[in-house]
């Protein structure tokens, strides 16, 4: 893997650190940090991929990044993390939702001249280069994250175990010997320290290509109830909703099924089976969550 960024060095490190610490012996303590970088280790140690590590083709990587500095850089920074004049494209959601350079494609030959995003004409390849730039660099910087909270050792079962039972409202949807029984064991605790902080955003997350199905046949896809003029409502999987039509999909019988709205009818109530996780995700202490890892770690 290349390790032009420091903040990916970083990122590497403290996964070693993190996972090295649950199956062997702790390592020993990392070398003193250059007194003007505090949190920067010089040198980024080898680690093992883990298993479900998407890969992304690092020539690719690179390429994509040259022609990032060379086209973009100037307005949204020669990281892509936002620049004098352009957002940061790690956050765009336009960028995450892409696959593999479609999206993004799509997009940049309009561009939004009106709001000084130029149009640009790029080959099919460059423009897959730019994507897998992206979505390399949003992958580092999601596990950056993941990693520096992540303390499974430190973490204490009994604790997170209460927060379970009580605080964390958990038992209204699990149960430990239930649907999480043997959690810890198919999960690596990382991953399911990732599961658990967002069910949905871990399982779409990978390279371009190896996204399974699409979000709305997934089986907590937000879902849509649909009541005609006529009384007779209809519940299936959101695939589309704006404010003149809306689709659903019913995974029971495989049906499409669309409607043109207007003023607001028929109407459509929404309901996402993941909204706990979403509204929790804000409501996370630190160590509420490395207890909660730690107890679900050890359900095997
Ligand atoms: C002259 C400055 C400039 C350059 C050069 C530029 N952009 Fe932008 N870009 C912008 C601005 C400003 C916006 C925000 C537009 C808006 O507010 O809707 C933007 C928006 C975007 C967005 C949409 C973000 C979102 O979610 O709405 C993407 C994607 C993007 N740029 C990609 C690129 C790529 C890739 C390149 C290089 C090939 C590039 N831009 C070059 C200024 C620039
Ligand atoms: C309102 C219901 C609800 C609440 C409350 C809730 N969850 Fe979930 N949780 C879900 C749903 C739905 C899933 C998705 C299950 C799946 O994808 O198999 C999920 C998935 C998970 C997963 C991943 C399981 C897997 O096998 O991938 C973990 C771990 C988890 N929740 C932990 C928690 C914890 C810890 C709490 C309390 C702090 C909690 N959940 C609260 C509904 C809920």
């Amino acid at each position: 893997m290349h390790l032009a960024c420091p903040a990916f060095a970083t990122a590497v490190w403290l996964a070693a650190l993190s996972l090295g610490a649950q199956e062997q012996p702790p390592p020993p303590p990392p070398p003193p940090p250059p007194a003007n970088r505090p949190e920067r280790p010089a040198a980024a140690p080898r680690r093992t991929r883990r298993p479900e590590e998407p890969q992304f083709d690092e020539a690719a990587v690179q390429r994509g990044k040259d022609l990032l500095v060379a086209r973009c850089g100037f307005c949204h920074g020669s990281n892509a993390r936002g620049g004098s004049s352009g957002p940061d494209l790690t956050r765009s959601t336009l960028v995450q939702e892409d696959e593999n350079g479609k999206q993004l494609g799509e997009f940049l030959l309009v561009g939004r001249p009106e709001k000084n995003m130029p149009k640009f004409e790029l080959a099919p390849q460059e423009v897959s280069d730019l994507a897998t730039f992206l979505h390399s660099t949003i992958y580092q910087i999601g596990n950056r994250d993941l990693y520096q909270i992540l303390d499974i050792v430190t973490g204490d079962p009994k604790a997170g175990e209460a927060f379970f039972q009580g605080r964390g409202g958990c038992v209204s949807c699990h149960s430990a010997s239930g649907d999480l029984k043997g959690v810890g064991a198919r999960y690596e605790p990382a991953t399911l320290q990732e599961r658990m902080l967002m069910p949905r955003a871990g399982r779409r997350r990978g390279p371009p290509g190896e996204r399974g199905s699409p979000p709305w046949a997934e089986p907590n896809a937000v879902k849509a109830t649909v009541t005609l003029p006529a009384g007779e409502s209809l519940t299936g999987a959101l695939v589309r909703l704006t404010d003149f039509d809306v689709t659903i999909y019913d995974p029971g019988t495989r049906q499409m099924r669309s409607w043109l709205r207007k003023d607001g009818l028929p109407k459509v109530v929404m309901m996402d089976p993941l909204q706990a996780h979403v509204d929790m995700l804000r409501r996370w202490t630190d160590d509420d969550m490395r207890n909660m890892t730690a107890f679900l770690a050890g359900l095997k």
